[in-house]
């Protein structure tokens, strides 16, 4: 996801983004818009309408919903099947609804990104087309979901496939935030640019983030078996349930990791910590949920799926950790917001 410089020094982020961040002058660079910043509102909207995607789609499994609208795209033959509407047939067509919107949205970042790439970062397109190949992916699976009535595999492919995007567009919006900071910085870019965050700090994030996506595809093929139930109803299946608790504490603890961890970073890097933090407590309550879902014997949807809420959650701030810290070039030392020039109030905000 880091740009390279050392390899594409014209597209160091001294090149492509010249400005900072409202346009004015930074350290007598040329004045206009950062050209990414335009981006990160698509990115930011993406990350939460894919979490409401995840989320709907756990509600739409945990009511028994999958199948409610029987054939696909179309449901009963129609785009708004109001004569059969319930709940179960609700949540079937809402979730194609946001998956539609959501594909929509990827097509237009990535055409867009490919039209502007000269004056963007290579990774930028790269990640977008990357993304929308993903989604293209989800659609078909979600398709034979339907077709092939909710094979388990076919599910939990479904799930892994959800959370991938999750993680890849958190991550692609935190990269874009950072290198309009980045940008936006009046000192002089050249060594700054190349410095990255250490390589225990990148591997660590990564491994939380890989960890907590093989627990939840655990999650996934336990659920997609009703395992659990079958396990704690006639002892069946339950060596799921067994694979995805003895997993849990590997993932939970490589995530709390990162909180002490992110204290080593330097001061700038306060977003970081801040994550680092929130996913900590994420992982905490997730156990929790875990442990609350089996208890109450998978007899209230609401934990059931504030489960794969949390889980969602997670991947997504993990996800922003993995970006952020890929992302190459050090933020600038942290100083009060007037004395930095151009440096508006929403970077101020997400310079958090
Ligand atoms: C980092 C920790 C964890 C993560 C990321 C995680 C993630 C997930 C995910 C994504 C699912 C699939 C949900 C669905 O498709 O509806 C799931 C299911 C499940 N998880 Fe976890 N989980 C974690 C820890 C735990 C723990 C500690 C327990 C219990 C001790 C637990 C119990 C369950 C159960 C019983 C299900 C099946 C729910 C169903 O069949 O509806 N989880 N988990």
């Amino acid at each position: 996801m880091s740009a390279s410089p050392q390899q594409t020094p014209d597209r160091s982020s001294s090149a492509v983004f010249p400005h900072s961040a409202d346009g004015s002058a930074a350290g007598g660079r040329p004045q206009g818009p950062v050209p990414t910043a335009r981006f990160e509102p698509v990115t930011a909207h993406l990350v939460v309408a894919l979490v409401a995607l995840v989320v709907i789609g756990g509600a739409t499994r945990v009511m028994e919903a999958g199948l409610a609208c029987p054939d696909w795209p179309l449901c009963y033959g129609q785009w708004l099947p109001g004569g059969r509407m319930n709940l179960q047939v609700f949540l079937e067509w809402f979730h194609r609804l946001d998956a539609f919107v959501v594909g929509v949205a990827l097509l237009v970042l990535s055409a867009a990104s490919w039209l502007g790439r000269r004056d963007l970062p290579p990774w930028l397109p790269r990640c977008a087309l990357g993304a929308l190949l993903l989604v293209a992916v989800q659609g078909g699976l979600g398709a034979l979901t339907v077709t092939r009535l909710l094979a388990p595999g076919l599910v939990t492919a479904h799930l892994a496939t959800a959370l991938l995007l999750v993680a890849l567009l958190s991550g692609l919006h935190q990269a874009l935030e950072r290198q309009r900071l980045i940008s936006a910085s009046a000192e002089p870019t050249d060594a700054r640019d190349r410095a990255r965050l250490p390589l225990w700090w990148r591997s660590l994030a990564l491994l939380s983030l890989a960890l907590v996506l093989g627990q939840c595809l655990l999650g996934g093929s336990l659920a997609s078996q009703w395992a659990a139930q079958r396990c704690l109803s006639a002892a069946e299946g339950c060596q799921w349930l067994l694979r995805h608790r003895l997993a849990a504490t590997p993932a939970a603890l490589t995530v709390a990791a990162l909180l002490p961890a992110s204290l080593a970073l330097p001061s700038a890097e306060g977003r970081l910590r801040w994550f680092a933090a929130a996913a900590a407590l994420l992982a905490a309550l997730q156990v929790c949920l875990g442990v609350a879902t089996l208890r109450l014997q998978l007899g209230v949807p609401a934990v059931t799926v504030s489960h794969q809420l949390v889980a969602a959650l997670l991947i997504a701030v993990l996800g922003a950790v993995v970006g952020r810290s890929l992302q190459a070039g050090s933020l600038p030392p942290q100083r009060p917001a007037a004395a930095i020039p151009g440096f508006t109030s929403s970077a101020q905000t997400a310079h958090g």
